[in-house]
């Protein structure tokens, strides 16, 4: 073809720089936030192991080790209100509104009414934290036809959103689970969502829209949309003797099997160890647990026979799923529920960025037509 139709790619000059497609491998931040230690299986925060925090911590002092660096076990979280302005905009929204949607709709329209000035503070990470849990209560009452119940300050955030939610004190060992849950899904180095998050305010732009743009990375199935997932697959396997049958013909067929594979991670998820133990431990564990027990040792032995050059074990998401349940959430709120957890990592991840701030601006090889000339018209 001649040069007028300028179909030929133009030849790239040799570029040395280094390119992975999705960033895999690549660098790309400092943080003090979490090690998240993909070849051992470990997860600090702060230095901390999650096993550790998970036993003795609570989401309160969790939040406030990620944005201030101290450990205080006495620190506590209350929900706050949500404004009245918000609160129309939640009633307006179509009750057949996805949880994630109505829950970013419900931040961007708070940053709206909000004072959110550079630089992102600790104090904007606070308040953030503890009005989503409010919004995402109301949303998922209205929807209902109940009308919201107002925050408790004298209940720590997992104990107020569950009232919140369900418009009675959830049980001791409910709470303890839900807040299990969050604690393990507060931060988790530089995740898609949070990625997202430190590309936004890398511009010098604020926390709320921010955490807007992390909220919509999350709500995506191969990051915090698995959960829900999971629970689709276990039961359309349905019972321990179908399960080698369809592991196989999923992974056959390319399916992935949620809860399984991660980025970093080439050992066991340490969250994932953790959460067993919470929903082994539940009273109001779902009756599907053993189940999934006996389908996960399927799953990671298919796996390990299918793709033996990658390990691909069981991560977060996959016990993510009964204590969720076993909580009483509908799984169309799992992924919003993980956001309500990461808020506390994104939010932190967005303080970091900013006080030692870089725009993030990668670059990408061309592989379009060479120059060329507009045909004559
Ligand atoms: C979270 O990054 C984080 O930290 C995320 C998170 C956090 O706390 O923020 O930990 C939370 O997002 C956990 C992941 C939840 N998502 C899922 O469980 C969805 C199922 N998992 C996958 O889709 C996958 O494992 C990813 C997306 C999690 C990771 O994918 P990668 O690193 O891009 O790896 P890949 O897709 O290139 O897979 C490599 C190979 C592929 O084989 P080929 O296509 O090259 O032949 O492994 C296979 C994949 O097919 N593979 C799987 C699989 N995961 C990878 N095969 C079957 N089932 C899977 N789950």
């Amino acid at each position: 073809m001649n040069a007028q139709q300028g179909t030929t790619p133009e030849a790239a000059p040799v570029d040395t720089r280094p390119y992975s497609p999705g960033l895999e491998g690549v660098i790309a931040a400092e943080t003090g936030l979490a090690l998240v230690d993909g070849e051992n299986g470990r997860l600090l925060y702060r230095g901390y192991r999650i096993g550790d925090l998970v036993e003795r911590g609570s989401y309160g002092a969790i939040t406030n080790l990620l944005w201030t660096g101290e450990w205080d076990p006495t620190v506590k979280l209350a929900t706050t209100p949500v404004p009245p302005a918000v609160m129309t905009v939640l009633r307006t929204l179509p009750k057949t509104a996805k949880p994630m949607d109505a829950l970013r709709t419900a931040v961007s329209m708070w940053g709206a009414t909000q004072d959110i000035t550079w630089p992102p503070t600790p104090e904007q990470a606070k308040a953030i934290t503890a009005f989503s849990p409010s919004a995402l209560a109301a949303f998922a009452r209205l929807r209902a036809g109940k009308e919201p119940v107002d925050p408790d300050p004298s209940l720590d955030l997992v104990d107020g959103f569950l009232y919140q939610l369900n418009g009675e004190r959830a049980d001791p060992g409910t709470i303890r689970a839900l807040d299990a849950y969050f604690v393990v899904g507060a931060e988790h180095g530089l995740n898609a969502s949070t990625f997202a998050a430190r590309v936004i305010v890398a511009t010098r732009s604020d926390m709320v829209s921010a955490v807007v743009g992390a909220i919509g990375a999350l709500k995506g199935p191969l990051h915090g949309g698995a959960p829900s997932e999971v629970v689709e697959q276990i039961h359309e396997v349905g019972s321990p003797d179908r399960a080698e049958a369809w592991v196989r013909d999923a992974v056959d067929k390319g399916v992935r099997l949620m809860g399984f594979g991660h980025r970093v991670y080439r050992a066991y998820d340490p969250r994932a160890a953790a959460l067993r133990k919470v929903a082994e431990s539940m009273d109001k564990k779902p009756d599907w647990l053993e189940l999934a027990i006996s389908i996960e040792d399927v799953a990671l032995r298919v796996l390990a026979e299918k793709h033996p050059d990658r390990a691909l074990k069981t991560n977060v998401e996959y016990y993510a799923a009964p204590v969720l349940m076993g909580v009483g959430l509908t799984p169309d709120l799992f992924p919003a529920a993980f956001a309500l957890a990461r808020t506390a990592g994104w939010t932190a991840h967005i303080i970091e960025q900013a006080a030692a701030n870089k725009l993030i601006r990668p670059d990408a090889i061309y592989t379009g037509p060479g120059e060329r000339e507009l045909p004559a018209s």
